[in-house]
């Protein structure tokens, strides 16, 4: 929504403030104040200088900036504001006397400074951000269809894509990701990230994995199911680089488990983490029946494991499983910001720091998770895990 006032002054700035700015070209060098200790008053022609360099900006810098150049400049150039008051209803007037009024008895010189001062201070934010967008490209991972794998800045983004699933592991999606992580293990970045994308982080293991190979034999199907999910988990355990969840929304099912074989985890505080596997007649994976009470102590494991207990984002935090929370808004920028500063140490220090903080535990987590996985097994094969898989697959198809 555009308020009146502020359309009126947006439309203005075009002619109205010529005085201040002009012609949009490339980006500009910093100016270099000449000012004197005594007085720190810049020379007029700092001041002349600071005009030029205004038209060049190439980016508008917002009309509340533009007012106080406005107010800078006539105030440094004919002194305090002596003008008429404008109508109430002239509202493009009305800001600039106001913003120029509101300078009082200002002295020209210091309104000269300030003014310089302040296009100095865009020069510098502008061309910040022209370094930023030098910054490396992101390279594009091919030969995946259920994620998405970028690099940039030393770090490996894998990044659940089913977001009108949202983001449902399937079974060539459980494939993708044991090929990204061998992929990201060997490349030149330092830390690998996973991420959702859109609403969801991950709702789980897709329950169509169930239906997709009955037409075959069960048995069979679940022993190729318990052996593609012992690798992938293997794939987690054996990672050799820092491993960090950037959980965006909601978590259901395995990709809550995994979080204990992250090295960090930043969460939305949007996100909410649920392991309903008694509800689907199933049993822990991902090393949970092991971590979560290592983590989190085995009550509050057990409130999570046993009976579905959804926590949300600060619950798992204050719990251990989730090492910070952000609030929504400022999420994805707080997290890559701060993911980015940690990427840029040196890789090798990071890869074997982790893997003496993982090494004491990894034949533990492989026995677990086989064991695990054993037990899933069976499960897929009762008719309570059967029943409850299809009773949210009719519920589904109903609706
Ligand atoms: N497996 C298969 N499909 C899934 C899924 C899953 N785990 N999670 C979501 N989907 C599908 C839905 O079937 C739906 O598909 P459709 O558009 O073709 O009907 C789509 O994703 C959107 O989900 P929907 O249920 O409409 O969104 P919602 O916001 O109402 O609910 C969930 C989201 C995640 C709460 C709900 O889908 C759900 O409970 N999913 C099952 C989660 C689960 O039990 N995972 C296994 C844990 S072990």
């Amino acid at each position: 929504m555009v308020y009146p006032a502020l359309a009126a002054v947006r439309g203005c700035c075009r002619q109205p403030f010529c005085e201040i700015r002009r012609a949009q070209a490339v980006c500009i060098p910093a100016i270099h104040l000449h000012v004197t200790a005594a007085t720190m008053q810049v020379s007029q022609e700092d001041f002349e200088k600071a005009q030029e360099q205004l038209k060049l900006l190439k980016n508008d810098p917002g009309n509340e900036t533009k007012l106080k150049l406005y107010a800078l400049f006539k105030q440094a150039t004919e002194g305090p504001c002596n003008s008429p008051k404008p109508s109430m209803l002239d509202f493009v007037k009305k800001a600039k006397w106001d913003a120029w009024n509101s300078l009082g008895n200002l002295s020209q010189d210091n309104a000269r400074q300030k003014y310089t001062e302040l296009v100095s201070s865009l020069i510098s934010a502008e061309s910040a951000d022209q370094k930023k967008d030098d910054s490396p490209h992101e390279s594009r991972h091919g030969g995946y269809e259920t994620i998405l794998v970028t690099t940039k800045n030393n770090i490996t983004k894998i990044i659940f894509n089913r977001p009108d699933k949202k983001n449902a592991i399937s079974r060539k999606m459980y494939g993708e990701i044991i090929k990204a992580l061998e992929e990201a293990g060997k490349d030149d970045s330092a830390i690998a990230v996973i991420t959702g994308n859109g609403d969801y982080y991950s709702s789980g293991n897709d329950l169509n994995n169930f239906t997709s190979g009955l037409s075959g034999e069960v048995e069979k199907m679940a022993k190729d199911a318990a052996a593609l999910l012992k690798e992938f988990v293997d794939h987690f355990i054996d990672f050799p680089k820092p491993l960090i969840a950037v959980v965006n929304g909601p978590a259901v099912g395995i990709p809550v488990t995994l979080l204990g074989l992250c090295d960090v985890v930043y969460a939305s505080d949007r996100a909410t983490f649920h392991t309903p596997f008694s509800q689907l007649g199933q049993s822990p994976e991902g090393c949970s029946s092991y971590l979560f009470p290592k983590i989190m102590g085995l009550a509050k494991a057990s409130e999570m494991l046993l009976f579905n207990k959804k926590l949300t984002a600060a619950e798992a935090c204050a719990q251990g499983l989730v090492t910070e929370v952000f609030p929504d808004m400022t999420f994805q920028k707080e997290v890559w910001k701060r993911l980015e500063a940690y990427a840029s140490n040196p890789k090798n220090s990071l890869a074997v720091t982790k893997q003496l903080l993982r090494s004491v535990e990894k034949e533990k987590l492989h026995a677990v998770n086989s064991k695990e996985c054993e037990v899933l097994m069976e499960r897929w094969l009762s008719k309570e895990c059967l029943n409850a898989v299809s009773w949210f697959l009719t519920q589904r198809s109903k609706l």
